[in-house]
């Protein structure tokens, strides 16, 4: 987070209440009542969890107990039978929810579709018997790698009813990148586009895929399938790659749900962390349905006649929980888009809006600060009267930002709902309830109910009011992940072992700092770990240092964050090079490109300073308290009497 970011948040004071007429109608309607809910939760976390569950789903079977908890693994609803698609879709069509849109989807050249619930059951049903037909059986992974179209999410309920876990690679990401994705999940099918419409040029995703294939990249994808969307010239290779609508054509349309356990796989997402591999984070099927679709309900104040609009990419987990499976999971109207604000049309999100008349935003930090640089005049110029509450996930927020949001986007009327949480929490953490918490520029305000969140030093003692610690959640929740794929022992290590267990009571570490007011408010600061984030997308720093360094010229690379404006934070790479290569502009050029071939253009250093020596402590670790100093353009604060060659400092900052 830029230090401007910091220091406004320390001095941020406003509190908004949430608006008396938004409050008489929200499903959580004042303080008081979320305090009861809280302490409802606390007393007893297992009723409170049981008692949704049976509320808010549809079982097969009901479980036999709530919770089974083996530190640090979890079980929820064990012995229960559900299937999360059985709830986004078929318990809907015996409503009058059987003909409301299901999903309305906006390409970027302006092409359009809506699916009504029963449209959009009748396909997930094709495309799993298309799958099935291709021997996909439940426990297979199916590798999905698709641009923003109605089919990502076909593919993904399709899984989902049939048992097929699903690996969904962000189509920014290269085919290095989604090789190692699928070698890791060891897919059996990738399901992809020709491409997909980004900035009005075609994103190829299919010749992607041919390359991380290659020279039997991913030797357990036995099938792709291919859907038709931009229709440049592809390559299809008979036998292994098929059109999508060659296979759906003529398939029946009646494919029954299948009972899973409550803790079979439902998905494995990669997110980045702070050894070079990303990891596999593994979500389970009831829990992760029950957590989703409460915390969009009481977060989003979500009502049947809402349309309800996530700008997330599916890739993302935010597209995974609150475009597909929450706003199903409630029978709300999910819209997908396709595009992204650009220099011929800086104005396409409040068209969308005006279009289909939006009435819940949800969109991230540095989206929000890319728009106030277009100008406000482009939302000015559209009708929004038809919003009434507002989101922002992904990063702290900074208050001018929020201001602007709430001023120009919500007309001083919409709540906005800062949701803190993880690709490993599933679901939002600690949040606004718009109908009931005040809210305060830059906080996410406080926990949900259920969740324990507490700030602690090392130890795992609490830290005093507005002293910054590390924040930890103390009790299970039926969102949380449940291990690191193929590596237990990883997912131990990474979230449970940073801080001691306190009294027997294991703590979730989830990498960032924070702080709580003398309200008792949380004000996320940013990673404590390894990890930058760049418009609202997460990466290691490791990871893009051993793609740096797989290139001949490169000796050894360290990579922080910079902070950025609109993005947050760039990439910076500090480079030293082997011998016999000189520092030149073009090399500079090469690396970055070097950077996007191995992990894709959301990694791209935005500098790259060649340096002679780095800065190191005498057990070699490097130290990258300086070289963010550096990157920052600030001179080099704190101690550094534990650097192991001084010099080192100087040729740095001469930027050698
Ligand atoms: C950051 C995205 C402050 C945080 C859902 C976290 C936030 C990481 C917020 C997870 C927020 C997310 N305020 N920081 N409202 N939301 N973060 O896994 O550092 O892509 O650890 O999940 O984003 O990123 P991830």
């Amino acid at each position: 987070m830029p230090e401007s970011t910091i220091e406004s948040v320390l001095q941020e004071k406003r509190l908004f209440q949430p608006p008396a007429e938004f409050s008489q109608t929200a499903h959580i309607q004042s303080l008081e009542d979320y305090q009861r809910l809280y302490d409802k939760a606390k007393a007893d976390p297992l009723k409170f969890w049981a008692e949704l569950a049976e509320q808010e789903l549809h079982w097969f079977q009901k479980w036999d107990t709530v919770l089974d908890w083996q530190p640090p693994f979890a079980k929820w609803f064990v012995g229960g039978k559900t299937n999360i698609a059985y709830n986004c879709l078929d318990r809907h069509l015996t409503t009058w929810r059987r003909n409301k849109a299901a999903l309305i989807w906006e390409g970027e050249p302006g092409d359009s579709r809506t699916l009504t619930y029963a449209q959009l059951h009748r396909e997930v049903c094709q495309f799993a018997n298309v799958l099935k037909q291709l021997g996909v059986k439940k426990g297979d992974r199916v590798g999905i790698y698709m641009p923003m179209i109605p089919e990502a999410a076909i593919a993904m309920l399709a899984c989902a009813r049939i048992g097929a876990p699903h690996t969904v690679v962000f189509g920014g990401f290269s085919s290095e990148a989604l090789k190692d994705r699928l070698v890791d999940a060891q897919a059996k099918v990738v399901v992809t586009a020709d491409g997909g419409w980004r900035k009005e040029k075609i994103v190829p995703l299919k010749p992607e895929v041919d390359k991380a294939l290659a020279n039997n990249g991913a030797p357990t994808v036995e099938n792709v399938l291919v859907v038709q969307r931009t229709q440049q010239k592809i390559q299809m290779e008979p036998g292994r790659d098929h059109w999508w609508h060659d296979l759906q054509a003529g398939v029946s349309g009646n494919c029954p749900a299948e009972p899973m356990d409550s803790e079979d796989m439902l998905f494995i997402l990669y997110t980045s962390g702070t050894t070079g591999k990303p990891k596999g984070v593994v979500h389970t099927t009831a829990g992760y349905n029950l957590y989703t679709h409460i915390t969009l309900k009481w977060t989003f104040d979500l009502k049947d006649t809402d349309v309800y609009w996530c700008t997330a990419d599916v890739g993302w987990i935010t597209g995974h929980s609150y475009i597909v499976y929450g706003p199903l999971s409630n029978g709300a109207t999910t819209v997908m888009y396709e595009g992204a604000p650009r220099p011929s049309n800086p104005g396409c999100l409040w068209d969308v809006v005006e279009k289909y008349g939006v009435n819940i935003f949800y969109t991230a930090p540095t989206a929000i600060r890319a728009l106030i640089k277009m100008g406000e005049h482009h939302p000015k110029a559209r009708d929004l009267s038809s919003l009434r509450i507002l989101g922002t996930v992904g990063e702290p927020i900074n208050p001018e930002a929020w201001m602007w949001y709430h001023r120009i986007i919500g007309g001083q009327r919409c709540p906005i709902v800062d949701t803190w949480w993880q690709t490993e929490t599933g679901g939002f953490m600690i949040t606004p309830l718009p109908g009931a918490i005040p809210t305060k520029p830059g906080s996410a305000t406080l926990p949900f109910p259920g969740i324990l969140a507490d700030i602690v030093d090392l130890e795992g003692n609490p830290v005093a009011a507005n002293q910054g610690g590390y924040l930890v959640i103390k009790h299970p929740w039926p969102g949380m992940m449940r291990t690191v794929y193929g590596d237990p022992d990883r997912f131990r290590r990474t979230y449970w072992e940073h801080i001691a267990p306190k009294d027997g009571q294991y703590l979730y570490f989830a990498g960032d700092g924070a702080r709580r007011d003398e309200d008792g408010y949380f004000w996320v600061m940013g990673r404590v770990d390894d990890v930058i984030n760049t418009s609202g997308h997460r990466l290691g720093t490791m990871e893009i240092e051993s793609a740096l360094v797989s290139h001949p010229a490169v000796a050894e690379a360290a990579v922080v964050g910079q902070p950025d404006e609109v993005k947050g934070e760039n990439v910076f790479a500090f480079v030293m090079l082997e011998n016999d290569y000189s520092p030149t502009e073009e090399l500079a050029n090469e690396l970055k490109a070097h950077v996007v071939n191995e992990i894709g253009a959301i990694a791209r250093p935005g500098e790259i300073r060649f340096t002679e020596g780095m800065p190191k402590t005498r057990s070699g670790k490097i130290m990258r308290r300086l070289l963010r100093n550096l990157a920052a353009g600030q001179d080099v604060a704190g101690d550094t009497s534990t650097l192991e060659d001084r010099s080192v400092l100087d040729k740095l900052r001469g930027g050698a």
